[in-house]
Formats: structure tokens, C-alpha cells, sequence
């Protein structure tokens, strides 16, 4: 083609056709959610940005796929669409504004007993999300048995800066925890107000990143703890981690109840330890009667187990395993639901 630059093909064509690609999670077009930037024509050639609202998006090829499919499709002339990825996590409006931290998202994991593997799956649930691109901190609120500086394989104590605590950074991903203030045992005497205090100060007096997401980790049980952290922050939500066994859904139940009573949205539940020994079905159960989403289960595996006590998060040291798979897949879907929950008011990302 000679002469006609652009081949007669207009940003607004463009847009057209991408107001007929659904976000696949979100439920609306790409153009009503202002989700396509910089449109670019040349020649035969399209292309833009898809702002996605999490960087650990799930569906994403589906998204270039729809977009470059309804582009050929509806603008005439078209020959290659090229479409880049950029991601922007919305801010949790509950958040904005009432804590003087720039934390976009809280995300509490709580489980109704210890030993199901809550720490465990907040750690690599962190690691998954930060090798997803995401800014990323683990709050660790377990004051009775703050396991998440050996996930991490951190110790010491943090760096002051003025009067606010530096976090440890480790694979990416800010870590604070009760373990690096507290003398072993120290904490067990811990209630009420003084528990209370020192929840709130992990999130003020801590000098956080400006983080898409912090992970929460709570205290086994549903007692002071997970009271004092949902009235001390306004929480995005809360995943409940349960254990296979029929047993286990009681618990979760707990878990759950008091997240209700608290007003804190449920994002799902996670089964933890499946496999041939303790066998599989509680996490589902237990999503079944708190009636929130099962987000899936994390198979039992001694590597998890070898990742948590060295410090080395199984989603980096055993990629491959099926354990690591899952965990990565259920952070991609609870950075999705968090998209969701989160969609609404944004004003921000509204104007086109
Ligand atoms: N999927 C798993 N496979 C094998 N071991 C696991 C798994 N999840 C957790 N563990 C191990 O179980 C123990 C308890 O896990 P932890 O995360 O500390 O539980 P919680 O924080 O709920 O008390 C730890 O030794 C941990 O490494
Ligand atoms: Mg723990």
C-alpha cells in the first residue's frame, strides 16, 4: 500500500473492537474498564497496553488472544496486532486514607488450629506473588509462634530508621514479624491491650513499601489476635487455611465465623497437606458450609516441609513439584478475587 499512512485504520476503530474483549474475571470490556493505553498504528500494524489490575494475572493469554482476534477481526486493514503487558494493582478503598501506610491490599491468613501450614502457605504465597511482579510484604502477627523469619530464612533485628522498623527483604518480599522483637516465649503472656498495641504497631510503626499486597499471619485460633488486627486495619480479606481431614472443617468453621463477625470479606479456603496420608475433601467441605470459594489444595510433600525449616520456599527450591504448581496458582487466583473485590471505585482507572 503506498500513500495512506495508517492504512486508514483510527485509534478509535481500535478501541471498538476492544470494547467487545471481556475481562475475563471482571466481568466487563476492556475499554469500559480503561484497561487499553497506548495505542500505537502503524503501517498494518496495532498495538497497545493491557493494564492489567493484578501482575499475577491468570488469564492473560486469554485477554491477548480475545484482543488481537477481535482487532484483526473488526478493523479493516490490520495485519499484526503486537500487545504488551503492564499491571496496576487498585487500591483497597477501605484502606485508602485510613492507614497511614501505602499499602494497597491486606490479605489475613488465619486457620482455626496450628500446625496446617498457615505460615507456610503465606510465605510462598508472598514468593509466588512477588515472581508474579507484585510488591509484597508478610506481616507475621503470630506472636505465640512467629515461624516466618526461618521461612524466610531471616534473623536479627530490624534496621531503624527515625522511629519506624525497616522490614527484612527476602526473595523479593518484605517481612516483618513478631519474632525479631520478642525474646522466645516472651509473647505467650500477651493479651488484650498489650496484644492489641502490638498488632497496630507491626503496621505503623514499620516503615512498609509501597506494596500491592501484605500478607497477614495470624495466630492459630480465632481469640485476641485476628479481633485486634480487623480493628486495627480495614482488611481486604481473609483466606482461611484448613487441613484435609473431615476434622478439619470444624475449625475452618471457626476460622470463618470469626471473619463474619469481623465484617471481613472471605476470599476461599485452601486445603493444605492433601495427599495419600491424610487424604483430601476438608478444605471443600469447609468451603461448602462457611459458604466461600474453595480455592484449591496444596498437596502434603516433605520438600514443603525441608523449603520451611531452611529458609528456602518450596516455590523457588522445587518449581516443578505439584506443591509449588498450586501455590502459584492459588496466589494468581487470589490476586484475581482481589481484583474483583476491589473493581468498583476507582475513579482513577474510570476516565478515559
Ligand atoms: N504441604 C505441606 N507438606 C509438607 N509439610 C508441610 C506442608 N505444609 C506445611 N508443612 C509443615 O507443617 C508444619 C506446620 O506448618 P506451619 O506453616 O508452621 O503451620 P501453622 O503456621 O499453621 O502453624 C511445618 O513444619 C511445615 O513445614
Ligand atoms: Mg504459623
Amino acid at each position: 500500500m503506498f500513500g495512506r499512512k495508517n492504512n486508514g485504520i483510527t485509534e478509535d476503530a481500535v478501541r471498538k473492537a476492544l470494547s467487545t474483549v471481556q475481562e475475563p474475571e471482571l466481568y466487563k470490556d476492556l475499554i469500559t474498564l480503561n484497561m487499553v493505553r497506548d495505542i500505537t498504528i502503524s503501517d498494518d500494524q496495532v498495538g497497545f497496553t493491557i493494564v492489567l489490575t493484578t501482575p499475577a494475572c491468570p488469564l492473560r493469554s486469554q485477554m491477548e488472544n480475545e484482543s488481537i482476534a477481535a482487532v484483526k477481526k473488526l478493523v479493516p486493514g490490520v495485519n499484526q496486532v503486537n500487545v504488551r503487558f503492564d499491571a496496576q494493582v487498585r487500591t483497597d478503598k477501605r484502606i485508602a486514607g485510613k492507614l497511614n501506610i501505602p499499602v494497597k491490599n491486606i490479605i489475613a491468613v488465619a486457620s482455626g488450629k496450628g500446625g496446617v501450614g498457615k505460615s507456610t502457605v503465606s510465605t510462598n504465597l508472598a514468593v509466588s506473588l512477588a515472581l508474579e511482579g507484585a510488591k509484597v510484604g508478610v506481616l507475621d502477627a503470630d506472636i505465640y509462634g512467629p515461624n516466618i523469619p526461618m521461612m524466610f530464612g531471616l534473623s536479627g533485628k530490624p534496621r531503624l530508621d527515625g522511629n519506624k522498623m525497616v522490614p527484612f527483604t527476602a526473595f523479593g518480599v518484605e517481612v516483618i514479624s513478631m519474632g525479631f522483637l520478642v525474646p522466645e516465649g516472651k509473647a505467650l503472656v500477651w493479651r488484650g491491650p498489650m496484644l492489641h498495641k502490638a498488632i497496630q504497631q507491626l503496621f505503623t510503626d514499620v516503615r512498609w513499601g509501597e506494596l500491592d499486597y501484605l500478607i497477614v499471619d495470624l495466630p492459630p485460633g480465632t481469640g485476641d489476635a485476628q479481633l485486634s488486627l480487623a480493628q486495627s486495619v480495614p482488611l481486604t480479606g481473609g483466606v482461611i487455611v484448613t487441613g484435609p481431614q473431615a476434622v478439619a472443617v470444624s475449625d475452618a468453621l471457626r476460622g470463618a465465623e470469626a471473619f463474619q463477625q469481623l465484617q471481613v470479606p472471605i476470599i476461599g479456603v485452601i486445603e493444605n497437606m492433601s495427599g495419600e496420608i491424610f487424604g483430601s475433601g476438608g478444605g471443600e467441605g469447609a468451603a461448602i458450609k462457611i459458604g466461600a470459594e474453595f480455592l484449591g489444595r496444596v498437596d502434603l510433600d516433605a520438600r514443603v516441609r525441608s523449603g520451611g525449616d531452611t529458609g528456602k520456599p518450596i516455590v523457588l527450591e522445587a518449581p516443578e513439584s505439584e506443591a509449588a504448581k498450586s501455590l502459584r496458582s492459588l496466589a494468581r487466583k487470589i490476586a484475581a478475587r482481589i481484583s474483583v473485590m476491589t473493581i468498583e471505585p476507582d475513579p482513577e482507572l474510570r476516565i478515559i
